[in-house]
């Protein structure tokens, strides 16, 4: 079966349809630039010009970099406009495609969902928890394979500052960091992450896990086992798509 997915991100917003059984995409996915500022009109204007690339018509899941209860209202919107707060973004989504069957998930969530079925995550047991550096940091928490839903960890306070604005891949492109700098602010919070939760495993995704060779080996003294993500930038695609058919760990 195929359902559309389509990830909303603070640089892109990028679909394809996704074969659910391989749990990839079926087809090379499609990308425009997220506006600035990323308003819910304007975004979905972007995620309109995705879907009707393809001439798709039936069900899209998409993910959101915020909060989002009930596969629709948008709770928080820390690197997109501030105007998403209390948006039925289904109502919103499904009205500018022309009606078509909507869902939307917090982003990391949707990752998440796609590492444990096809990737990184597929048959672990226990707390396993999935980072994604990006313009933030997003998280999703599993126990025994089951989700526990809009985690936020990203918004952790180390020193006293929000850990997104010190540890995202935006705040190594902003500061300028190596990668060994960077990764050393990416251990002393993976290190406060694992004294919350003493996860089995850590899996690094977003843009940067297809450069875990550059960092990783820069990270010590975490006990976890700690990978990078395997369905990479295609995580959140697949993700969102597996929500809009329901196969999302029990959400
Ligand atoms: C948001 C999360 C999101 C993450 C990654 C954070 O700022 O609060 O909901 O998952 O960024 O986009």
């Amino acid at each position: 079966m195929q359902i559309f997915g389509v990830d909303i991100g603070g640089s892109g917003i990028k679909g394809a349809p996704v074969d659910l059984d391989k749990g990839d995409l079926a087809e090379e996915r499609f990308k425009v630039l997220t506006p600035h500022p990323a308003t819910p009109d304007g975004v979905a204007d972007g995620v309109k010009e995705v879907v009707e690339h393809f001439g798709w018509t039936g069900p899209v899941g998409l993910t959101f970099p915020g909060v989002v209860t009930g596969g629709s209202t948008i709770r928080t919107a820390a690197n997109v406009d501030k105007s998403w707060i209390d948006t039925d973004a289904r109502v919103l989504f499904s009205d500018r495609l022309g009606g078509h069957d909507v869902t939307v998930v917090n982003d990391a969530d949707a990752a998440g969902v796609a590492e444990m079925a096809f990737g990184a995550g597929r048959d672990r047991k226990g707390t396993v928890i999935l980072l994604t550096f990006g313009t933030g940091i997003g998280s999703a928490v599993f126990v025994d394979g089951v989700l526990v839903p809009n985690t936020e960890l990203g918004h952790l306070e180390l020193h006293g500052h929000d850990a997104e604005t010190r540890a995202s891949s935006k705040a190594k492109e902003d500061g300028e960091l190596t990668w060994e700098h960077w990764a050393h602010r990416v251990q002393k919070y993976l290190a406060h992450v694992e004294m919350l939760f003493t996860p089995e495993l850590f899996i690094i995704g977003g843009g940067v896990s297809r450069k875990a060779d550059k960092f990783l080996h820069f990270i010590e003294d975490i006990k976890a086992e700690i990978v990078p993500a395997q369905l990479q930038n295609n995580a959140g695609i697949v993700g969102a798509a597996m929500h809009a058919a329901g196969g999302d760990g029990g959400r």
